[in-house]
């Protein structure tokens, strides 16, 4: 990457000396309760777990309601404006709870602490603020609360992966797995290279070995997490991602494989050819294009052409001919004319996506694009991002609506939230796919299991059908 760049400030709050999660003899929690919750991406999902890992080691208990918990942590996100916003509402919210206990000690995680750090400490409520990187810090932070002192610990490192702690998960058959943290990609829009700091890899052999540990456990699907897992490698070894895949698909040959996010400036032929070569490896891809004009995509530094982009779409397409694939757009960056507008609708058409998150620009304050100014007006931003939404949304289920007829193996995961007679799973291709369920005693299916299901009917969100045998 050719820019410059102000890298964030590294040190604030000193830490104490690391620990595993497993010794006894540092328990403190003394079986308290915590409750976590978790907003924003799959990361901040994944580090709830490690968060817990870090507190059961202390003997702490995690609970499922905040009214339930001593210690109540929300992990935020600070990716745009109303992120943040959500989490100052709910934590005004919280606010009774302390009234009501004035032991219970209140901790603001993730992103947002990084960014906004001791401002948080400000609101009354906030006992702990604690950044990304410095996790192992909590259980400290809690004691220190619980006698009256507020803590915070914001240090970005360069090192930190976690890797000797084992997540707490929640029961069922798909897991989160970070193999990297942080983001040096630096997109002008974005904050997360601010809040998460310095790209660092696991280890394939610490990953590996994590994902025979889940398939030991019944874990049945696992994606590979990280900000630009394209980034990834292993120091050690000199691993590469596709490297990685290759080495997790060979190790875990029963579970279904995922990852997540893939910038398209690192899509390489390798990783596509692993991908194309492994049954268990599925065949969606998420890769965020953000703007269909040049134009723009130079101003967010995103490092290359729609035209690069769309090589890269028809390579991974003439490889994987039925992958599924989806997109991060954002709409009203700084400067964008009806014109690059109408681009990104073209690209949109061009590649046909199945899926897309799509967002309003939102400037952060710090990012380059902040100092660029936010000139496209709300109403302006707004009327663009719902065209794009309302083409996506007829892209989606006229892609949908050709899969009717087809086959497709489903891995069960329980009841649907509608209908208790009809269940759910997901597609290799990564669609929810609805099928009817005959009851515990004559379905010879369960939970985990992958089954065939031919497709019978659809939504723009949704595949509906039928088992076969
Ligand atoms: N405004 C709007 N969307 C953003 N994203 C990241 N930063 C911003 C921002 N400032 C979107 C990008 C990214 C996704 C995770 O969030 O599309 O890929
Ligand atoms: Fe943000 Fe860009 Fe890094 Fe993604 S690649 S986390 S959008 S800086």
């Amino acid at each position: 990457m050719s820019t410059t760049i102000d890298l964030p400030i590294l040190a604030e709050a000193p830490s104490p000396a690391p620990f595993p999660n497993t010794s006894p003899t540092e328990a403190t929690g003394d079986g308290r309760t915590v409750y976590i919750e978790t907003y924003g991406c799959q990361m901040n999902a994944s580090d709830s777990e490690i968060v817990l890992g870090v507190l059961d080691g202390r003997g702490y208990r995690s609970v499922d309601s905040a009214d339930k918990a001593d210690v109540v942590l929300l992990n935020t996100c600070a990716i745009r404006d109303n992120a943040e916003r959500k989490i100052h509402e709910r934590l005004s919210a919280l606010q009774h709870l302390k009234k009501g206990n004035s032991d219970l000690v209140v901790g603001v995680l993730g992103c947002m602490a990084e960014r906004l750090r001791a401002k948080l400490l400000e609101k009354e409520l906030v006992d702990i603020v604690v950044g990304p990187d410095e996790y192992r810090t909590v259980p400290d932070l809690v004691d220190k609360a619980l006698h009256g002192d507020k803590g915070i610990a914001v240090k970005l490192s360069r090192v930190e992966t976690y890797d000797d702690i084992t997540p707490v998960r929640t029961e069922g058959i798909s897991a989160w797995v970070s193999i990297m943290r942080g983001c040096d990609k630096f997109c002008t829009f974005c904050v997360v290279p601010f809040t998460r700091g310095r790209e660092r890899s696991r280890n394939v052999t610490s990953v590996v070995d994590e994902l025979k540990a889940l398939q030991d456990q019944g874990f049945r699907e696992v994606t590979l997490l990280g900000q630009n897992v394209n980034s990834y490698r292993d120091d050690v070894s000199g691993a590469d991602f596709a490297d990685l895949l290759a080495a997790s698909a060979r190790a875990v040959p029963t579970m279904r494989i995922r990852y997540t996010t893939s910038h398209p400036q690192d899509m390489s032929d390798k990783l596509i050819d692993t991908m194309a070569e492994w049954h268990n490896i599925c065949k969606y891809i998420h890769l965020p294009i953000q703007s269909g004009s040049n134009r723009i995509l130079e101003l967010m530094n995103r490092t290359y052409t729609v035209e690069h982009y769309f090589e890269r779409m028809d390579r991974i397409r003439a490889v994987m001919p039925h992958v599924a694939m989806s997109t991060d757009i954002i709409a009203g960056f700084c400067t964008e004319t009806e014109d690059d507008h109408q681009r990104t609708l073209d690209a949109m058409r061009r590649v046909r996506y199945d899926g897309a998150y799509m967002f309003a620009y939102s400037p952060r304050e710090n990012t380059k694009a902040w100092k660029m100014g936010d000139d496209v007006a709300d109403d302006i931003k707004s009327r663009r991002l719902q065209e794009i939404i309302d083409l996506q949304h007829s892209i989606s289920a006229e892609i949908n609506a050709a899969e009717v007829g087809r086959l497709h193996d489903v891995l069960v995961e329980g009841p649907s939230k509608r209908n208790g007679a009809e269940w759910k799973g997901r597609s290799d291709t990564n669609k929810t796919v609805i099928f009817p369920h005959i009851g515990e005693t004559t379905a010879d299916y369960v939970v985990g299991d992958t089954i065939r299901v031919r497709i019978t009917r659809s939504t723009s969100a949704t595949l509906f059908g039928e088992r076969v045998e």
